[in-house]
């Protein structure tokens, strides 16, 4: 796993990069390749309102959404690499189509994103590769899943087996919830999703997220980060694709990370590859600290947002050339990652409304641009004919910042945050309680 210093210049050329996605983490992503050594233009496609506010990085319009569009595309803009941000994608085999095509993807192909897509088959990898994670039971019918909890007799997380936007996870304090959450989701609540669930014991902890870029046989680690889920400040409230986060989280000491590589990352990497799946893309491990140690509670096949945001202004200029040695199978190839030791901290300002019903088209006013330590990307955004912007609903954009400590980075985000504007914002502003001294 661990990989040589030496830059082996015979890497192809990359100059042309494509980001698929449209969210904060395809806006940091293309941010940070286009700071990348070598790299001349990155698109995204679709992109959002503030693509283009990062110089160098230009929205890439489609006529249409099928895939001979997007290959044609590629080949038009001399694509040297395509870095693909969701997991709706992934899970749908695009990765696939775009190699089987002649062109270089960082993703994994549709089999190893069943790692995110389908619950139940992550499980039983991590069963078959001894990997530490909460006992749990699949079931395909409600009646099958009430039998179980009849007979394990506590309360059980319930998860929706297929992708439901983050939100397919109901963790219930009693057995009457537990019942309640196996039927909700049998009658459909997270749609063809729960056609089968997946029933977990409860852990305790708090949780870490750690991402692992691989090409296939060997990865490197990025530093861990912590999200916020939950919508509200005391972490209440609805559970939201993630309200901030910070890097790197020191709940996870370097003696922890090790045991993390050992007992998680290379037996996944290794079980994918007993399984005949070649994964050149992120694994990002969800992991909860329990009193027996780091457990695995969730894996996705991409990056987190917003950690990703988080993570993106720590790494080095070599980062594009990493994601395309992973994508070609070779990390050897690579050079070493230069990752910045400063702390970086990331708020998310949300709609009104959001997660459940967020409101769209109110007028954004930005006082404030991205500079050397401290950055805006967008994600709900779009642009009018005149250029004003607007917000398009959910997460709009985060503000991110470095320092030299958590206190610094977490004050130049608010101060950032105090510059931006639109009617019902909502923030919270206790990002980073658990490293800030003020
Ligand atoms: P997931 O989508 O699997 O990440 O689950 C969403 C959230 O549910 C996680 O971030 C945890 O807070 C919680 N969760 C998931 N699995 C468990 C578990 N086995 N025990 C306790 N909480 C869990
Ligand atoms: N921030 C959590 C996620 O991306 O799934």
């Amino acid at each position: 796993m661990s990989i040589s210093n030496n830059f082996d210049q015979s890497l192809p050329h990359l100059n042309n990069i494509l980001v698929i996605g449209n969210g904060g983490r395809e806006n940091a992503l293309a941010w940070a390749l286009k700071g990348c050594n070598g790299i001349e233009k990155v698109w995204v496609t679709p992109g959002n309102g503030g693509t283009e506010n990062h110089k160098g990085c230009k929205r890439l319009y489609l006529e249409d959404q099928n895939e001979k569009t997007l290959i044609e595309s590629c080949f038009l803009h001399s694509i040297d690499l395509i870095v693909i941000g969701p997991e709706a994608p992934l899970a749908a085999g695009l990765a696939d189509k775009l190699r089987k095509a002649g062109l270089v993807v960082f993703g994994p192909g549709a089999n190893g994103a069943q790692l995110e897509a389908s619950k139940s088959w992550a499980k039983d990898l991590m069963k078959e590769a001894k990997i530490p994670t909460a006992n749990y039971w699949t079931a395909t019918t409600e009646k099958e899943a009430l039998s179980i909890l009849q007979h394990v007799k506590c309360p059980l997380v319930v998860k929706a087996d297929g992708l439901a936007s983050g939100k397919g996870v109901t963790v219930p304090d009693s057995i009457e919830a537990t019942a309640e959450a196996i039927k909700e989701t049998f009658q459909g609540k997270f749609g063809k999703a729960g056609a089968h669930v997946v029933l977990e014991e409860k852990l305790q902890g708090p949780e870490v997220s750690v991402f692992a870029l691989c090409d296939g046989k060997k990865f490197i680690l990025l530093p861990p980060a912590q999200d916020h889920k939950r919508l509200l400040e005391d972490d209440k409230g609805p559970n939201t694709g993630g309200m901030g986060a910070y890097a790197p989280a020191p709940l996870l000491s370097k003696e922890d990370l090790k045991k993390v590589v050992k007992s998680v990352l290379e037996p996944t990497l290794s079980t994918l590859n007993k399984r005949g799946i070649n994964y050149r893309g992120v694994i990002y491990a969800g992991l909860m600290m329990t009193s027996l140690g780091p457990q695995v509670i969730e894996f996705n096949c991409r990056f987190g947002d917003p950690e990703c945001q988080t993570l993106m202004p720590l790494m080095g200029p070599e980062l594009a050339r990493i994601l395309q040695a992973c994508a070609l199978g070779c990390l050897e190839k690579a050079p070493k990652l230069t990752i910045s030791n400063q702390c970086s901290a990331c708020v998310v300002s949300a709609a009104k409304g959001y997660p459940h019903n967020p409101r769209k088209d109110d007028l954004i006013s930005l006082e404030i641009t991205s500079g050397d330590l401290l950055q805006i990307f967008q994600a709900g955004t779009y642009c009018d004919e005149k250029g004003m912007l607007f917000t398009s609903g959910g997460r709009v954009l985060s503000v991110v910042a470095q320092g030299n400590n958590f206190d610094d980075a977490f004050t130049a985000v608010y101060k950032g945050l105090s510059k931006v504007h639109f009617d019902g914002m909502i923030f919270r502003k206790d990002i980073g309680h658990q490293v800030r001294q003020s």
